[in-house]
C-alpha cells in the first residue's frame, strides 16, 4: 500500500471515557488487545495478536522513549510515558501509556498496556521534544527545529 504525506497528518482523537488495553509476552509480541485498540488503531485483533507491538510505533516516535520503557519494565518498574502511535491507515493517535508487567504466582509472565488520551497541549509540547530528541540523535525529523 502506498500513502501520501497528507495521510500522515490525519489524527483520530481517543475518546475521554475509554481505555485502550494491550497485553504483550516478554519479547513485546502481542497477545491481547480490547476492542478500543482495534478501533483506534484500525487493525483488527486477529491482525494485531502475535505481532510485535512496533506495529503502531509512528516514525515519529524517538528511539531513545523505547530504550527507556524496556529498561524500565524489565527491571519491573512501571513505566508512563506520552505515545505517538501509527494506524493501519498511517494516521495517528496520541496516548498517555502505562505499562508495566504482569504476574503470576509472583512470576513476570507478561507486560501490559493501559492508555488514556492527552490534551492538545500535552501532544504539542511532546512532539516538540520528540522531534528535538531525535534531532539530537540523529533520527531522521520531519521540520526543521531552531534553536
Ligand atoms: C506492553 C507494551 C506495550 C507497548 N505499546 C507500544 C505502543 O503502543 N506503541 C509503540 O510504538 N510501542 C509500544 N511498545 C514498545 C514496542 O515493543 C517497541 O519497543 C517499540 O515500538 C519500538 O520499536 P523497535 O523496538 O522496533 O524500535 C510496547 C511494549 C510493551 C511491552
Amino acid at each position: 500500500m502506498e500513502f501520501t504525506e497528507s495521510e500522515f497528518l490525519i489524527e483520530t482523537v481517543v475518546p475521554e471515557d475509554e481505555l485502550i488495553i494491550s497485553r504483550t509476552d516478554l519479547s513485546g509480541k502481542i497477545t491481547y488487545a480490547n476492542e478500543t485498540f482495534c478501533e483506534i488503531s484500525g487493525y483488527t485483533q486477529e491482525e494485531l495478536i502475535g505481532q510485535p507491538h512496533n506495529i503502531v510505533r509512528h516514525p515519529d516516535m524517538p528511539q531513545e522513549a523505547f530504550a527507556d520503557l524496556w529498561q524500565t519494565i524489565q527491571n519491573k518498574k512501571q513505566w508512563i510515558g506520552i505515545v505517538k502511535n501509527m494506524r493501519k491507515d498511517k494516521g495517528f493517535y496520541w496516548i498517555k501509556a502505562i505499562v508495566s508487567g504482569v504476574y503470576k504466582n509472583g512470576e513476570l509472565v507478561e507486560y501490559k498496556s493501559l492508555r488514556t488520551p492527552i490534551s492538545y497541549e500535552e501532544k504539542l509540547e511532546t512532539q516538540r521534544l520528540y522531534d528535538t530528541m531525535r534531532a539530537k540523535n540523529g533520527e531522521k525529523i520531519r521540520r526543521v527545529i531552531y534553536e
